[in-house]
């Protein structure tokens, strides 16, 4: 029983157009994340790379990028029955981190990750929102690996295939809920 995954993220993913600006169209999860059922199946969605064909659970953590990666994460941590990452935005984090810097449109911006937050040998998902240019998740990845842990696969709920982010994610199986 119940809804395909594709006919819960038709009916509670909401398209905006014209935000937040002239001409660009906005994917909004909003109604998506105020549905317990629906929420629950993109979650599970969200975390299937973390299992093998037995549905077993194949990573020892699972990682969110601030913030709306956060949303997403957590909760998939919690159904997979591991710990929870957050990957945080610069001078957020109290104890000693490794950081990345990529670029962006205009100028730069900087991810932390506390050093001791992933054991080395560690296999890692990692979750967030929307997959764009890639340059988050790249970012994220490198910070991974910093800490000694491998990144088993990077699961996004939206991937914008047209700014191709997979070339920046190079041996990194990207896993798409949708794809535009
Ligand atoms: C958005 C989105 C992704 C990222 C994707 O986050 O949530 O994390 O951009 O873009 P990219 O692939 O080009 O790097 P944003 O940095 O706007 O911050 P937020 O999550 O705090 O809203
Ligand atoms: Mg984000």
């Amino acid at each position: 029983g119940g809804r395909s995954l594709e006919e819960t993220l038709e009916r509670l993913v909401a398209d905006v157009p014209d935000f937040p600006e002239p001409g660009v169209g906005f994917k909004d999860i909003t109604p998506l994340l105020a549905d317990h059922a629906g929420f629950t199946q993109v979650v599970e969605a969200l975390a299937a790379p973390a299992r093998d064909t037995e549905g077993a659970v194949t990573v020892t953590k699972v990682l969110g990028m601030e913030s709306r990666g956060f949303i997403l994460g957590a909760p998939a941590a919690m159904q997979l029955g591991v710990g929870f990452v957050p990957v945080r935005k610069a001078g957020k984090l109290p104890r000693e981190t490794h950081a990345v810097s990529y670029s962006l449109e205009y100028g730069e911006a900087t991810l932390e990750i506390h050093t001791d937050a992933i054991a080395p040998g560690e296999r890692v998902l990692v979750i967030d929102d929307v997959l764009a240019t890639g340059g988050t998740a790249a970012a994220t990845i490198e910070l991974v690996e910093r800490c000694g842990g491998v990144v088993v696969g990077v699961s996004v709920l939206l991937e914008l295939g047209f700014l191709d982010p997979r070339s920046k994610l190079p041996g990194t199986p990207v896993h798409s809920l949708l794809v535009s």
